[in-house]
């Protein structure tokens, strides 16, 4: 329940995307917002405010003049109680009666009326959105202060491929949240590594564990809220990269320590999530070993990786390090063992049975003050506890 207690007004306007709206105001509401969809008359073209009315649970608004109204002030009743204001779709229509303060219906009263803030999700053809004057219109709500979202790039409704679809409803639900977190790393470039390594013996097998990447994209995801800058150096994982996340995907430790060390010094923390092996094979074996050719189990000889979280905590200027400890026994021990062997401000314990593969976990943050205990939670929730961690560490850090 990521949004339980935030009111969010969604305005719906006329175009075909109208119908992931009704998608978006379920998962809304499975967050925990409540929401109250106002339409405009072209709206109602696509669905009907039925559909919107089951789905939020609340009468939709459509008209300036609504007779529920008692004060018929209900462009100021609905923006007033409003934590936030979502446009999706907008379309090329409603961005430029926007960009010029139009009030001429419910919905752009409503906005022009605002205290609150406005995101807007546009959809509409490429050509539209490729167009000089949506661009125009577009550039000056930005520079209003309004949030555009998107929009996405692919299939069109209308048969063509480009950009202007807009987003999934996940992932408007994914920006509301990252809207209404705390901006504690604003203006911070933050590089994190997540995942396994993966080291090859030969074409077809290697050395890996059982990393899945959800801790260390769940922390990338939390930074990027907190208004970082992030990159993302992952090891082979199947998950999708977290919104506004760059990501440079590396096989193995030693494609990751050159992806690392070479960001590293322009960073303001280095994040190390992932699992990476400390040792690979010391020949890679080009052709597959057949099992036919060997009389015996053949011994596979392995040498050491870098360290890469001890190499950019040993920089002239290092970033802020953050280690990760996952352990199957002893775990202040040997995460404070390993804190100190890094000279590293902090580290993250989780026990291997808590931390590995799951969408859950429990860590004991170690540094300085101490021991730290962030009980069972969500990846994402225990994200965010670390990263307002490392803010405060950021704050106390000597220029
Ligand atoms: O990916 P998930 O399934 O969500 O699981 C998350 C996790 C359990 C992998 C994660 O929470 C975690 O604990 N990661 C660290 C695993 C570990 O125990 O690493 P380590 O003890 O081998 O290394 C300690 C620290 O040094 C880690 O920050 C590691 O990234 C770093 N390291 C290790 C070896 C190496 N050659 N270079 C490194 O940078």
């Amino acid at each position: 329940m990521q949004l339980a207690g935030r009111n969010i007004v969604l305005g719906v306007t006329g175009g075909i995307a109208a119908y992931k709206a009704a998608e978006l105001v379920r998962l809304l509401v499975k967050e925990g917002a409540s929401v109250q969809v106002a339409m405009t008359e072209a709206a109602t073209n696509f669905v009907t405010p039925v559909t919107f009315q089951a789905l939020s649970g609340k009468a939709v608004f459509t008209d300036q003049w609504d007779s529920r109204v008692a004060n018929n002030m209900a462009h100021i009743d609905l923006s007033r109680a409003a934590d936030a204001l979502l446009v999706a779709p907008g379309s090329a229509d409603f961005l430029a009666k926007l960009a010029n303060g139009l009030a001429d219906d419910l919905l752009t009263t409503l906005i022009l009326a605002r205290d609150c803030p406005l995101l807007v999700a546009p959809a509409m053809n490429r050509q539209m959105w490729d167009n000089p004057a949506t661009r125009r219109n577009v550039a000056s709500l930005r520079s209003d202060g309004v949030v555009i979202l998107g929009p996405g790039c692919g299939d069109q409704a209308c048969g063509e491929t480009g950009p202007g679809r807009m987003l999934e409803a996940a992932e408007i639900v994914d920006e509301i949240v990252a809207h209404f977190q705390p901006k504690l790393l604003a203006g911070k470039r933050v590089l994190l590594t997540a995942g396994p390594t993966f080291e090859a013996i030969d074409p077809v097998r290697g050395i890996t564990n059982l990393s899945s990447g959800k801790m260390g994209y769940a922390i990338s995801r939390a930074a990027r809220e907190a208004g970082a800058e992030v990159t993302l150096v992952s090891g082979p994982v199947c998950l999708p990269c977290p919104r506004g996340v760059t990501r440079i995907a590396v096989t193995s430790a030693l494609q990751m320590h050159t992806a690392v060390l070479r960001r590293a010094a322009d960073n303001d923390v280095f994040i190390a999530v992932a699992a990476v092996a400390d040792y690979r094979p010391a020949q890679f074996i080009e052709q597959k070993i057949k099992k036919a050719q060997c009389p015996t189990p053949p011994t596979i000889e392995l040498e050491q990786n870098p360290d890469i979280l001890g190499e950019v905590a040993a920089l002239p200027r290092p970033p802020l390090c953050v280690g990760f400890a996952a352990e199957s026994e002893k775990l202040a021990e040997y995460a404070e063992s390993k804190r100190r062997c890094k000279k590293i401000p902090l580290i993250a314990g989780n026990l291997i049975g808590d931390g590995f593969g799951g969408d859950h976990n429990t860590l004991v943050l170690f540094d300085d003050d101490g021991q730290h205990p962030l009980p069972p939670a969500p990846k994402i929730d225990l994200a965010r506890q670390l990263v307002a961690r490392i803010a405060a560490l950021l704050e106390k850090r000597p220029c």
